[in-house]
């Protein structure tokens, strides 16, 4: 035999064994077909389950090695055809709710979507035949479906809230159910959309942090304060100690703080939450009593503090722009803008007593350092004052001695008249 001959006998058996391994009939055909039989062929390449090694057949079952479609699109050999929408799940779950499965993949990989998913109000309304609401592939998408953490992924923190809009904006689809469709609409003004899409800050919350994924459920279930305060945490702290958490809670159900900030529209608060036509309080404060007194307490000082902070604030950045030292006091001012933040925090307790101390603190050092860039400019005057005489003073100087320059040259001219030869 030529040595050609003799080396592709010896390879033979690893060219077949590779074959038993990738040969794929389901992708070689459906790639060639068109229409909705060839979609899922051009997206499987972008699928995690194919860069796992999956395919296909893992999903509906059938013989990928045989190239007519009698032979691989065999019920007999467990094919499911396209499946239906209510058993789609249990697919899914075939694989990802078997944790000895799962480990041979990724060993911390979580095996509890299915099981949370039944706890949801989609898998509840599901398994009661509604095929409306979400399956695992409206979140996830089908064929090609992407690593949780690729940033194409539809459950990607940027782009879940267009995920869950797609049914939730979409009115028709939400008639008959009676709740709101402007979750979406109202999110996409909020702080938290502010923070995630235009800051990319990926802490901020989207629909899933606070409605969970795959047990999406309104928040009531467990109250909104535990929600919020997952994140928010000091805040719900001082809240769940005050005279409102049981108040709240008994009227509306786990109310909490979306009594006063609202639930997806949640703005940059201000003291207009406080005091004013707008005021949260006096929903429930009547002008006069207690409650309403202390909001309007609460508003003056936050108020004030913030004003007189940032009058400081121009004071050092004009003797700044002179040129003057005011970088200690500058620092210094730091310390009082965190008294705000503190203050605001405080005011949760609704107690003004808890509410005073960095309010107090936080003024202390706006008149400190107030009084630094003050002093700052009255230096930098007196300095100018200083210059002033000093510039008179040379000015003066310099005269001076071109005055006496002068003289002296007329002295030298008119001595050098004096010694000239006298005419004939
Ligand atoms: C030789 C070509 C060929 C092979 C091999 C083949 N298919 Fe198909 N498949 C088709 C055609 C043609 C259709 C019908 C398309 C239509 O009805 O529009 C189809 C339909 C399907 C459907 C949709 C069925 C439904 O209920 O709507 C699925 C799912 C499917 N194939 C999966 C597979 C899988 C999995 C394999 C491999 C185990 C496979 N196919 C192998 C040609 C093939
Ligand atoms: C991770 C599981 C999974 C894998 C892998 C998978 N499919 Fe599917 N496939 C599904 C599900 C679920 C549906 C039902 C989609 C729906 O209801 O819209 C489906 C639907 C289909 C349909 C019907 C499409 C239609 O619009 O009627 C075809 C055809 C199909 N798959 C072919 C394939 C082929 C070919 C491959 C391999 C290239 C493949 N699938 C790989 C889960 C999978
Ligand atoms: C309502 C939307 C939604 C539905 C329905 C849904 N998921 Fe998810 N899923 C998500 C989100 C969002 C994440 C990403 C979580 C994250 O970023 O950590 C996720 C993450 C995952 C992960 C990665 C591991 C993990 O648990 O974080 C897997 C696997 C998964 N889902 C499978 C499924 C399966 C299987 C189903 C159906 C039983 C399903 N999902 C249904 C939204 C959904
Ligand atoms: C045949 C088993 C099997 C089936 C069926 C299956 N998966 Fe997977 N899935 C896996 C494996 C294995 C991985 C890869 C784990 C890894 O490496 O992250 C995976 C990964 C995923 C991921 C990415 C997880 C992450 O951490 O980023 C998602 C999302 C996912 N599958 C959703 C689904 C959905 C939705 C279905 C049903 C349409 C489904 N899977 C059906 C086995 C399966
Ligand atoms: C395929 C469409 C669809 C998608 C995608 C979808 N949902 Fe739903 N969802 C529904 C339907 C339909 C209901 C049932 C409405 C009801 O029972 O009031 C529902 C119910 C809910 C409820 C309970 C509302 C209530 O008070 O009854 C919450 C919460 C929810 N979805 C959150 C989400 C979140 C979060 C996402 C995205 C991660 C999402 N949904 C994605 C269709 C969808
Ligand atoms: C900051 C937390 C938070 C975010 C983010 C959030 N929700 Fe909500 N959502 C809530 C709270 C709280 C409720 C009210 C529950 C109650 O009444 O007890 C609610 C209620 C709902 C309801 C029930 C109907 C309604 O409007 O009262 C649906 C549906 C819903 N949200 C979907 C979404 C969708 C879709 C997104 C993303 C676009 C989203 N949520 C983002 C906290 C949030
Ligand atoms: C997943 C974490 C998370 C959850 C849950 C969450 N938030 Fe936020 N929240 C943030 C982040 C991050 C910011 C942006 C902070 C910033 O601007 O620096 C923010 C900003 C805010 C702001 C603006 C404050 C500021 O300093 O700009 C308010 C008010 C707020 N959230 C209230 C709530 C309420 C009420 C809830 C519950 C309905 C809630 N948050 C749920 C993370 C969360
Ligand atoms: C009774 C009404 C009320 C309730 C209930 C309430 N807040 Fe507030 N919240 C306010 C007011 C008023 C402000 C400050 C307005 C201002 O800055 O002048 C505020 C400010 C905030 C800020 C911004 C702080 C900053 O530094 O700008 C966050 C964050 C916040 N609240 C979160 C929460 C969370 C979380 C809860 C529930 C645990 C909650 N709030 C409950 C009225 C309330
Ligand atoms: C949804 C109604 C409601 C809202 C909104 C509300 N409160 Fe109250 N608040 C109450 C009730 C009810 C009490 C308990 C009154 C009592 O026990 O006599 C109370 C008690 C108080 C108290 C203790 C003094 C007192 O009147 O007993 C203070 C202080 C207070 N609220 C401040 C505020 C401030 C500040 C805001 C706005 C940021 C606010 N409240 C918003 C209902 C509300």
């Amino acid at each position: 035999m030529r040595p050609r001959a003799i080396l592709l006998f010896l390879l033979a058996p690893l060219f077949l064994l590779a074959q038993g391994t990738t040969t794929n009939t389901c992708l070689d055909c459906h790639s060639v077909l068109d229409g909705r039989a060839q979609r899922p062929a051009l997206l499987v390449k972008n699928d995690v389950h194919t860069a796992s090694g999956l395919s296909c057949s893992d999903c509906h079952g059938g013989d990928r090695t045989s190239d007519d479609p009698g032979g691989s699109m065999n019920r007999a050999k467990g094919f499911i055809g396209k499946p239906a929408r209510k058993a789609i799940p249990k697919l899914c779950a075939r694989c990802h709710s078997n944790p000895d499965f799962m480990r041979k993949f990724r060993p911390q990989q979580r095996v509890d979507q299915y099981e949370l998913y039944q706890t949801s109000v989609h898998g509840k309304r599901l398994a009661s035949g509604d095929e409306n609401v979400a399956t695992c592939i409206d979140c996830h998408s089908v064929h090609d479906i992407r690593a949780v953490k690729d940033p194409a992924a539809p459950v990607y923190p940027l782009r879940l809230p267009e995920t869950c809009a797609r049914c939730h904006s979409d009115r028709q689809k939400m008639a008959k159910y009676g709740i709101p469709t402007n979750q979406f609409d109202e999110y996409r003004n909020s702080v938290h959309w502010n923070a995630l899409k235009i800051r990319g800050d990926l802490s901020a919350p989207n629909c899933a942090s606070c409605h969970g994924n795959h047990g999406a459920k309104p928040p009531r279930v467990e109250s909104v304060a535990a929600v919020c305060g997952s994140c928010h945490v000091l805040f719900a702290q001082l809240y769940q100690k005050s005279v409102h958490e049981p108040i709240f809670s008994a009227a509306s159900g786990g109310g909490g703080c979306i009594v006063c900030h609202s639930n997806h529209g949640i703005r940059q608060p201000t003291t207009a939450m406080l005091d004013g036509p707008k005021a949260v309080c006096s929903q429930c404060h009547d002008p006069g009593t207690p409650g309403a007194n202390v909001a309007a307490q609460m508003a003056k000082w936050i108020d004030g503090l913030d004003s007189a902070l940032k009058h400081s604030e121009s004071v050092l950045a004009r003797a700044d722009k002179y040129g003057m030292e005011v970088s200690e006091a500058q620092v210094r001012l730091g310390d009082g803008r965190e008294n705000l933040v503190k203050a605001r925090l405080a005011l949760h307790s609704f107690e003004p007593g808890q509410m005073k101390k960095p309010i107090e603190a936080g003024m202390a050092i706006a008149n400190e350092t107030l009084r630094a860039g003050q002093d700052a400019l009255h230096e930098k005057d007196v300095r100018r004052i200083g210059l002033a005489v000093s510039v008179i003073f040379i000015g003066i100087t310099i005269l001076a001695i071109w005055v006496l320059i002068r003289r002296i040259e007329a002295n030298d001219a008119y001595r050098s008249g004096a010694n000239a030869p006298a005419p004939k």
